[in-house]
C-alpha cells in the first residue's frame, strides 16, 4: 500500500500529467480575443461537432459556462426552471438573480432526475402577474443526486413539452461525458434534445482548466459577447485549450475505471453505520453517517487512512475516485470505511 493520500474529494483535484504538460508547452497559440488562436478554435470546432451543435465556445470554467448559457437565452425578469439540487441553483454564487435578473423556479424530484410533468407544473402561467418561463435547465450527470444519469427518455419529453410552449432547454452537462462512457449513447445524441450544452475538461477528464459551451451559432455569438463583458476574453488560450484537447483523446474512455471504482466502493461498503443513499450509476459516491456530526467524525476518520473526501450536507459525506485514484487507492478506502466506528 502506498502512503501517499487518497484524495477523492472531487474529479478536479488531479494533476496534469507529461503528456498533457508537454501538449500545453508546444500548442500553436494566438491571441483569442482576435479570433486568432488555432488551437482553441480547434477545440471550439471539436467539440461543436462531439456534441451536435452549430458552434462552440471555450471558457475558463463550468459555471461561466451555464452562467453565460442563461444570460444568452434569457430577458431579466424571466423565470427559469431546475430541479432543486441543481448546480446552477445551488452552487453558482446566485448568478442568475445576481448577473440575469432571472426567478428561479426549483423543482424537488426524486432522486434528482426531473420529468416534464414535473416541468409542466411549475411552469408559471402566461398571465400579466406572473414572471414569463424562458428556460429549463437540466443536470447529467446530476452531482448533487451522486452522479444519476438523466434518462433521455426524460430529457426528450422535457424538451419537447418546453418547446412546444417556446422555452429553450439548457444541459449542464460538466460530466455528460460520463454518462456518455456509461450508456454507450453518443454525445450528440445525449445533447441533441437541447438548445445549449456546457461540458467541463477540468473533472474527470483531468485538465487543469477549461469548459465549453456549445449551441446554434445566435447563442454563441450572445454568449461570446457577455464572456467579454465578464473579463473571460483570454489571449494566448490556446496552452489550456490543448490540455482539453489532451484530455479528449487520452482521459475519456479511462472515465470507466472511476464508474468501477464508484461501484466496488458502493457494493463493499460493509459497516451498519453508513450507507450509500443512491444508485452509483457513474463516479460519484454519497454516504450517509448520520450520528450527530457522523460527516465530520467519518472524514476525521478517513483522514487517519489517508483518503480525503468532502462533507456534503449534515450527516453526508462524498468520495469521487479520480484519474489519481488506484485500485490499491480504492482498496485503502473501502478498509477505512469499513473499519468506521462512529463516535466523533
Ligand atoms: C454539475 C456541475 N456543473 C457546473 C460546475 C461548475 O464547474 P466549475 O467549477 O468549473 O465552475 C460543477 C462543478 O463542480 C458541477 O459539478
Amino acid at each position: 500500500m502506498s502512503n501517499s493520500l487518497v484524495d477523492m474529494r472531487s474529479d478536479t483535484v488531479t494533476r496534469p500529467n507529461e503528456g498533457m504538460r508537454q501538449a500545453m508547452a508546444s500548442a500553436e497559440v494566438g491571441d483569442d480575443v482576435f479570433g486568432d488562436d488555432p488551437t482553441v478554435n480547434r477545440l471550439q470546432e471539436k467539440v461543436a461537432g462531439l456534441l451536435g451543435k452549430e458552434a462552440a465556445l471555450f471558457v475558463p470554467s463550468g459555471t461561466m459556462g451555464n452562467q453565460l448559457a442563461l444570460r444568452a437565452q434569457t430577458r431579466h425578469g424571466d423565470q427559469i426552471l431546475l430541479e432543486d439540487g441543481a448546480h446552477i441553483f445551488r452552487y453558482e454564487v446566485g448568478g442568475p438573480a445576481a448577473l440575469s435578473g432571472l426567478l428561479t423556479t426549483c423543482i424537488p424530484a426524486p432522486g434528482g432526475i426531473l420529468t416534464a410533468a414535473l416541468v409542466e407544473a411549475a411552469l408559471n402561467p402566461d398571465n400579466v402577474h406572473c414572471a414569463p418561463p424562458s428556460l429549463v435547465c437540466v443536470e447529467n450527470t446530476h452531482n448533487g443526486a451522486g452522479g444519476r444519469i438523466l434518462p433521455l427518455k426524460n430529457l426528450r419529453e422535457i424538451a419537447e413539452l418546453t418547446h412546444g410552449r417556446g422555452l429553450r432547454v439548457h444541459l449542464d452537462g460538466a460530466r455528460l461525458w460520463h454518462a456518455h462512457i456509461a450508456t454507450g449513447t453518443s454525445l450528440a445524441e445525449l445533447a441533441a434534445p437541447v438548445d445549449s450544452v456546457s461540458v467541463c475538461f477540468s473533472k474527470g477528464l483531468g485538465a487543469p482548466v477549461g469548459s465549453v459551451l456549445a449551441a446554434d451559432r445566435d447563442t454563441i455569438t450572445r454568449a461570446h459577447r457577455f464572456r467579454k463583458m465578464l473579463g473571460g476574453g483570454m489571449r494566448q488560450v490556446g496552452i489550456l485549450a490543448a490540455a482539453c484537447l489532451y484530455a479528449l483523446q487520452h482521459n475519456l474512455a479511462r472515465l470507466a475505471d472511476d464508474h468501477t471504482h464508484a461501484a466496488r466502493i458502493a457494493a463493499e461498503l460493509d459497516n451498519a453505520l453508513l450507507a450509500v443513499n443512491h444508485p452509483v450509476e457513474t463516479n460519484i459516491v454519497i454516504i450517509d453517517a448520520p450520528a450527530p456530526g457522523g460527516d465530520v467524525a467519518l472524514l476525521a476518520h478517513l483522514a487517519q487512512w489517508g483518503v480525503l473526501g468532502v462533507g456534503f450536507g449534515p450527516g453526508r459525506v462524498r468520495l469521487i475516485p479520480n484519474l489519481d485514484t488506484d485500485t490499491a487507492g480504492v482498496d485503502r478506502a473501502i478498509a477505512a470505511l469499513n473499519s468506521y466506528a462512529g463516535g466523533r
